[in-house]
């Protein structure tokens, strides 16, 4: 118990059943990684991005953090997009939230938790941003749900935004960012149209986030 075994004999089992498949994976993979996607997701232990995707290893570059947020301060997140757009030249980025976020519901019910609260105002500013579209929805878990979704495009703005982003636009490169969100419920991973491959598109954002209210205004 003391060593955690169990992990070391599942990890020997997984390295076992790829090798099977492709014995020289990890001898080729050990080469390089040439990623096409970066994903930046929730830390939520039930939103595994290799696992629900079906990537493998060398596949996705990965960023996770509470509530999948794209702070502009925030060395971490922005080291990894800048990383993961400049170096490894991915083609996607994908901002996945997920339903049912413990960050977001504690946000949004003024929850205390430490240090974490600091964080999590980065929630409370995306409500305050569109607290008309939130309040006119009665259902609680439908308003959840909304900002669930709305805090992905507001992630989205703010990975737009970045020096990153708009330096690589600017000399050509093509990267995509999206936003999805992911079902903790069913398994299952939904495109919320904010796909955004130029600067133009950007301004599009706020719209199309007040009009994923539509589907819960008569819940
Ligand atoms: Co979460």
């Amino acid at each position: 118990m003391k060593r955690l075994e169990h992990l070391f004999k599942q990890n020997q089992e997984w390295a076992e059943n790829i090798k099977a498949d492709n014995p020289d994976f990890f001898t080729n993979l050990a080469a390089q990684q040439t990623p096409e996607y970066l994903w930046i997701g929730c830390s939520d232990s039930r939103v595994p991005a290799n696992q629900l995707t079906g990537l493998l290893p060398g596949d996705i570059f990965v960023h996770r953090n509470v509530a999948n947020l794209v702070v502009h301060t925030d060395v971490n997140s922005l080291s990894v997009l800048q990383y993961a757009v400049d170096v490894l030249q991915v083609k996607h980025v994908i901002v996945c939230g997920h339903y049912g976020c413990g960050g977001i519901l504690a946000a949004m019910r003024g929850e205390t938790s430490g240090l974490i609260d600091n964080w999590l105002l980065n929630v409370q500013d995306v409500y305050d941003k569109y607290q008309s579209q939130v309040d006119a929805i009665e259902d609680d878990g439908a308003r959840a749900d909304y900002m669930c979704e709305i805090n992905v495009a507001e992630q989205v703005t703010n990975l737009c935004k970045t020096s990153i982003i708009r330096d690589a636009w600017g000399r050509g490169q093509q990267v995509a960012v999206h936003g999805w969100i992911y079902s903790i419920s069913d398994g299952l991973l939904r495109d919320l149209d904010l796909c955004i491959e130029k600067s133009t598109e950007v301004a599009g954002i706020h719209q199309t986030a007040c009009d994923l209210a539509k589907p819960y205004l008569n819940k």
